[in-house]
């Protein structure tokens, strides 16, 4: 069985199992790829936007034992998903991206039952807009990946309200501890004690860290690290 990466491998375990999926902006279609190897039923859909994306994605999807068993298109975001989806995985993107991509199309967010998104900058963003949209995280962890630590996030539709810590660092990661988080935090305080010794930094710029440095604390405190 061909391994993936942990960042893929728990967006794999994020998967409801044997509910129809579809995979936006795919890439190679790992995700899709090793769900049909491991016996996934259902329908599975994978797709690129541009031409050069999606002709990698047909030609990795070819060239597997999986051609008849995974559904791939060519096209922006929800547009091409098909009726019977009932998850969607939006992954490796920019915050705003995601954003983009789940309100250009609001109608097709009617049916999902799981939303599972990753994204990669700007998650404060990605939180506000879908309890705005009404979901809520069922499931949330960081993963990380070349340095880097992520939220990756299972939404489902009901309304839980969130407060601005929640919304900036996750809930269920604030309510859990999870240590990734308190490592990407603890991180963080060091990169702003850093850059507080610059002696030209605009005043501006000195008021932003101290309110990021309230945050930082406030969100360890309630993980007691
Ligand atoms: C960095 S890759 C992440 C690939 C994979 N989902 C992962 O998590 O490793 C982001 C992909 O999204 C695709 N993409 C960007 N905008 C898109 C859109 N509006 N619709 C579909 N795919 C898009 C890009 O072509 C790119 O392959």
């Amino acid at each position: 069985m061909s391994s993936l990466s942990p960042r893929l491998e728990k967006i794999v375990s994020y998967v409801l199992p044997d509910t129809p999926l579809f995979d936006v902006g795919a890439d190679h279609g790992l995700v899709v790829l090793a769900l049909a190897e491991r016996g996934f039923k259902g329908y599975l859909g994978a797709s690129e936007k541009g031409k050069g994306p999606y002709d990698r994605l047909c030609k990795a999807i070819k060239s597997s034992p999986f051609q008849n068993r995974i559904d791939v298109k060519q096209g922006d975001g929800l547009i091409v998903l098909p009726n019977q989806v009932k998850q969607v995985i939006l992954a490796g993107m920019g915050g705003q991206l995601i954003c983009d991509i789940l309100t250009k199309e609001p109608s097709r967010l009617d049916g999902l039952e799981r939303l599972i998104l990753e994204p990669q900058q700007e998650m404060e963003k990605v939180r506000s807009l879908l309890n705005k949209l009404g979901y809520s995280a069922e499931k949330e962890e960081y993963v990380a990946e070349k340095g880097h630590i992520y939220p990756l996030i299972a939404y489902a539709r009901k309304r839980e309200s969130e407060d601005s810590l929640e919304i900036k660092y996750g809930r269920l990661p604030l309510k859990e501890a999870d240590p990734l988080l308190i490592k990407g935090l603890r991180k963080r305080k060091a990169v702003l004690a850093e850059l507080k010794k610059s002696s030209s930094l605009p005043p501006q710029r000195l008021k932003e860290i101290e309110l990021e440095e309230k945050d930082l604390d406030s969100a360890l405190k309630r993980m007691n690290a």
